[in-house]
């Protein structure tokens, strides 16, 4: 079935022209780069010229039609200052994500001073089509450079910055953006601080985007168009959603999902040792990971102790992705490896259960392969996915700053022994199976799609062109409020008279009464 979704991309007939594609994508996150690898693949496999650069190239000597800029380097910032500022949780909010914009200003800076990039910065070279990571934008400028449409693509659903980029309605409580963990019903006070923290988000993405500008202007030229009106121009916006995990949005035709396990590779037998491993869990087996950008190694010690307890006191193999040598005080029942090849494990028959971050491409996998969960949510859109998952019924979560062994043991034992949990699970794998299209391939016609009509002028959202009092009713309010008050002024003007008048009659008629 899987290999069904993954090689359904290939087998569509060869259409339209070779074209030379440009991708970029600035963010060095394992967890973002997979998402557009098998774009990549597929582009160039269907016979166009593909470019990217990317912190992860996929070095694959068969694709001869992939040439690959590596700007893996980007890790030293994002690993040393981005992710342990993540983890040590004490800066506030605010400090945190103006730390966070100018650490990325730091990695696409030191990307542009990549030799291979001011090469293509200085070449005359022709593309038909750029393809950018909408979260690091500060490089869509070469779009302009080379004349051609550009398509913003995100490895996450889209969050209301980019709707807004697009031209597609946004509502903070009725689809709340992905960063804040709330679900289907929001408290009053959840929906206060959903508007709230979307308007700060957004004071913060413009500050964000004044910032990519400057960047941009210095290696491109003063002479360019701002980020703004060069990211407002975008075609298409591709965010990794489906309507299976993700809440039901309406979406303008240019915004296209292409979620829904995109990333799934087909699968490899696991390495020998492992698969040993596994298959000799006799009572089964837990895979803990925390995904790519959390650390096992890095979180704090007095929660590295809880879950060592917990995990010596459980009757099932724990398999641990831990990247350090060793682990102290490691449990005889616990396995640990710096790599696993997560796909694969979430297939293997032991598996009972996935303790997970939830990034968004581990809940994909673990939703594809039917495995429940418990959740151990960090940062991002983690929490959120978390919340997902036990709202859908395929897992419960616990908080890692207020661990305690007997809550995360009973939770674990309770998701692997009620089988409620197992079966809503496999319900979700029925569903997200049944659909006409794999994302991927709608990413791939979506993308020819863009090449063959030169962009997508006539796709172009009305809301972009709308002012936003418009959009907000402000000023039909203003005028339907404006009449309400003249006809109810106007009543009341006339009852005074009307009554003043009847007064007044009354009156002469009781004076002529005497
Ligand atoms: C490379 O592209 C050409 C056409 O431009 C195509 O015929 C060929 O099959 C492609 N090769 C690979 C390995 O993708
Ligand atoms: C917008 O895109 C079109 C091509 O799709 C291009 O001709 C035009 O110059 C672009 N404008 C800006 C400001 O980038």
């Amino acid at each position: 079935m899987i290999l069904h979704v993954f090689f359904g991309v290939i087998v569509f007939v060869h259409a339209g022209n070779a074209a030379r594609i440009l991708g970029i994508v600035p963010t060095p996150s394992y967890s973002h780069q997979v998402v557009f690898q098998p774009l990549w693949r597929e582009l160039s496999l269907r016979g166009h010229q593909v470019t990217t650069l990317t912190t992860d190239p996929i070095k694959d000597p068969a694709l001869t039609n992939l040439t690959e800029i590596d700007l893996h380097s980007s890790y030293d910032v994002w690993n040393k200052k981005i992710m342990v500022n993540i983890l040590s949780y004490k800066e506030n909010a605010l400090v945190a994500i103006i730390n966070f914009i100018t650490q990325l200003i730091e990695i696409e800076d030191e990307q542009m001073r990549n030799p291979n990039v001011q090469a293509l910065l200085k070449s005359d070279e022709k593309y038909d089509l750029v393809i950018i990571e909408g979260f690091m934008p500060a490089m869509s400028a070469f779009a302009v450079k080379f004349q051609c449409p550009l398509i913003a693509m995100v490895s996450t659903a889209g969050h209301s910055g980019l709707h807004n980029l697009i031209g597609n309605p946004t509502h903070p409580v009725l689809y709340p953006d992905v960063i804040y963990p709330y679900d289907e019903e929001m408290s009053l006070s959840q929906r206060i601080s959903s508007v709230v923290s979307t308007f700060l988000f957004s004071l913060a993405s413009s500050y964000g985007n004044s910032l990519q500008d400057q960047l941009m202007k210095k290696h491109f030229g003063s002479n360019y168009p701002s980020i703004d009106e060069i990211m407002g121009n975008t075609s298409m916006l591709f965010v990794n959603s489906d309507n299976i995990f993700h809440k039901i949005q309406p979406l303008v035709p240019s915004v296209v999902q292409i979620g829904g396990g995109s990333h799934l590779r087909p699968p490899k037998p696991l390495p020998h040792d492992l698969k040993e491993q596994l298959d000799n869990a006799n009572n089964g087996f837990i895979y803990f990971s925390l995904g790519s950008n959390v650390k096992s190694k890095n979180i704090p010690m007095e929660t590295r102790i809880t879950i060592l307890e917990t995990f010596s006191e459980l009757p099932y193999t724990v398999l641990w992705k831990f990247e350090a040598e060793n682990l102290p005080n490691q449990p005889d029942n616990v396995i640990i490896s710096k790599w696993l090849p997560q796909q694969d494990v979430l297939r293997h028959p032991n598996i009972k259960l996935f303790i997970t971050q939830g990034g968004l491409q581990s809940s994909d996998e673990t939703i594809h392969s039917g495995v429940p969960i418990v959740g151990m949510p960090f940062f991002g859109d983690q929490a959120a996915n978390i919340k997902k998952m036990v709202t859908k019924g395929v897992g419960l979560s616990v908080e890692y700053t207020t661990l305690e062994k007997d809550d995360f043991k009973g939770k674990i034992l309770e998701v692997i022994q009620n089988p409620k949990y197992r079966n809503r699970v496999n319900e979700l794998v029925a569903l997200v199976r049944d659909q006409p299209m794999t994302g991927m391939e709608r990413a791939v016609w979506w993308t020819e799609y863009v090449i063959r009509n030169k962009g997508a002028a006539h796709l172009r959202s009305p809301l972009l062109d709308m002012p936003w009092y418009q959009y907000l009713l402000l000023d039909v309010f203003a005028v339907l409020l404006f009449c309400f008050a003249f006809t109810a002024y106007t009543f009341y003007i006339l009852v005074r008279f009307l009554s003043r008048f009847i007064r007044r009659l009354l009156n002469n008629r009781d004076k002529k009464l005497k």
